[in-house]
């Protein structure tokens, strides 16, 4: 294989790689709800099915995620940092129930 052809062959793998970043289902997720995000994908869907954002008000998912939270501790799953139960609440109130 060619320098050159590996050259255009990873310079289109990098490109379809933004491309499926920036297309992502994830509906108009904005950038300061990326982080949180993340993190509900990795940490939400330990235990159970991922429970859509809008299935509660901004006012209600700091209890929400508080009670998830102990649920972590007990059953011995990854935990949440603060910083990280903070930026995913940045998501979640984003998106929550009006
Ligand atoms: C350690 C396991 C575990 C993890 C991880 C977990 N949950 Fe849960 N979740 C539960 C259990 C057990 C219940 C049912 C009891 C309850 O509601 O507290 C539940 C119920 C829920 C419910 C329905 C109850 C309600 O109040 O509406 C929602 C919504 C929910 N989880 C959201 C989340 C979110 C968001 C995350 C990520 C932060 C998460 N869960 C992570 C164990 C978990």
């Amino acid at each position: 294989m060619s320098y050159k052809f590996a050259t255009t062959v990873s310079a289109i793998a990098v490109i379809c790689v933004a491309l499926s970043q920036g297309c992502s289902k994830s509906e108009d997720v904005r950038p300061e709800e990326k982080q949180g995000r993340a993190v509900y994908l990795e940490y939400c869907s330990q235990c159970h099915s991922l429970r859509e954002p809008n299935t509660h008000t901004a006012a209600e998912w700091p209890d929400v995620v508080r009670r998830m939270r102990t649920h972590m501790a007990e059953k011995k799953r990854k935990e949440l940092s603060d910083e990280q139960a903070g930026q995913l609440l940045v998501y979640l109130k984003g998106h929550a129930k009006k």
